[in-house]
Formats: structure tokens, C-alpha cells, sequence
């Protein structure tokens, strides 16, 4: 049993329906994480404006104030140090993930997926499996490395795509499965982990 509770930072980029999920477990009294802090690359992404509306500490870094990706990540890297950040949880977050980053928080990114990894990597996987005529689909958590969405899984749910299932209806059920997962998935993770 851990002492204290995760400190985990939100990445996203726009919506922020997972990130919703995620704090609203958090605010559970057995949840063991909190959210410490909400970053964004897009200082307008919805769920930016929902995590100040929470009064979470949120930082939106624009990509082009910076020349390079490393200068980018430096700045982030210095927040994340300023908050002691435990775990990195990209949900949304539409950029890669570059070394400056993956080298300092190794084993301690991790991302959720719409589709059953290893199958339908990259962008638009609902529809990848969807128009690929697959029966199961679902979501994945995974540790994120320099590949896209290669990193070793943590966690999945399966999803039933039935002959009714539009594009539109199987992704929402997919979303849904996400807002269960990701939150357990996070919670899993400090169950296992040493804090320091
Ligand atoms: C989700 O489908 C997630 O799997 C993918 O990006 C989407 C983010 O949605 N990585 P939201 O911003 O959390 O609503």
C-alpha cells in the first residue's frame, strides 16, 4: 500500500472526455492518483477549459512559440519537474512523444487507444476496424515508447461490433469503454508502482 497518492499530468488536445473520466475517479475516496496537473498543445482544447472550470493547475505550450520539439518538451519537462509528476497519462494528446520527453519519464507515459492493439494502429483506428469489417474492437492502454501506439499494454476492454453498428454508434461505445478503463488502468498502475 502506497503512503501517498500518483501524481499524474493530463496531456490533451481537444475534448477531454477521458481526462473527465480520469478526474472524476480521482475525486473517489479510494482512488489512489490525483490530478496535479492538465497540458495542452492547443490552448484552446475544450477539456483545457473544462480542467480550469475544476481549478486544476492547466499549461498549454504551443508548438510553434518553440523552434524546436526539444526546446518544446524542455518547457514541459520543467512544469512536470516543478509538480513532481509520478505518471504521464496522454489522453487525446495529438502529438508524438519525443525523446527529450521519453527519456526522463521512461515506463511513465502512458496512453489510451481506440481500437484492440496491435491491430489498427495510428489515426482514425475506430474506423480502420470498422470499414476492415471486424466483429471485436475495443481500447488499449499501453506504456508509450517511440513507436505509434507499440508500447507494451497495460490494460483493454472488447467491444461487440454488431450488423446494426453504424461508424458513429460503434465509436461511442468504444468511448464509453475508454472512460471505464482508463481510470482503472491508472489506478493499477500505482497499485504496482514504488513511489519514491
Ligand atoms: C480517444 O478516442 C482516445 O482513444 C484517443 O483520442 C480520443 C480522445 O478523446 N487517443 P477525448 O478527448 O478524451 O474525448
Amino acid at each position: 500500500m502506497q503512503n501517498r497518492k500518483g501524481k499524474i499530468a493530463v496531456f490533451l488536445s481537444g475534448r477531454g472526455s477521458n481526462f473527465d473520466s480520469i478526474y472524476k475517479d480521482s475525486l473517489k475516496h479510494d482512488s489512489n492518483y490525483n490530478i496535479e496537473l492538465v497540458i495542452s498543445d492547443n490552448p484552446d482544447a475544450d477539456g483545457l477549459v473544462k480542467s480550469r472550470e475544476y481549478g486544476l493547475n492547466t499549461f498549454a505550450f504551443k508548438r510553434s512559440d518553440y523552434v524546436k520539439k526539444k526546446e518544446f518538451e524542455l518547457a514541459i519537462l520543467d512544469v512536470l519537474n516543478d509538480h513532481k509528476i509520478d505518471l504521464i497519462c496522454l489522453a487525446g494528446y495529438m502529438r508524438l512523444i519525443g525523446k527529450t520527453l521519453l527519456k526522463k519519464y521512461e515506463k511513465r507515459i502512458i496512453n489510451i487507444h481506440p481500437s484492440l492493439l496491435p491491430s489498427f494502429p495510428g489515426l482514425n483506428a475506430q474506423k480502420q476496424a470498422y470499414d476492415y469489417g471486424v466483429k471485436f474492437s475495443g481500447c488499449t492502454v499501453h506504456f508509450v515508447n517511440s513507436g505509434i501506439d507499440t508500447g507494451q499494454i497495460i490494460s483493454q476492454s472488447i467491444v461487440e461490433v454488431l450488423s446494426s453498428d453504424t461508424l458513429f454508434s460503434l465509436s461511442k461505445k468504444i468511448l464509453e469503454a475508454e472512460h471505464i478503463v482508463y481510470p482503472k488502468s491508472i489506478r493499477k498502475y500505482f497499485k504496482t508502482m514504488e513511489l519514491k
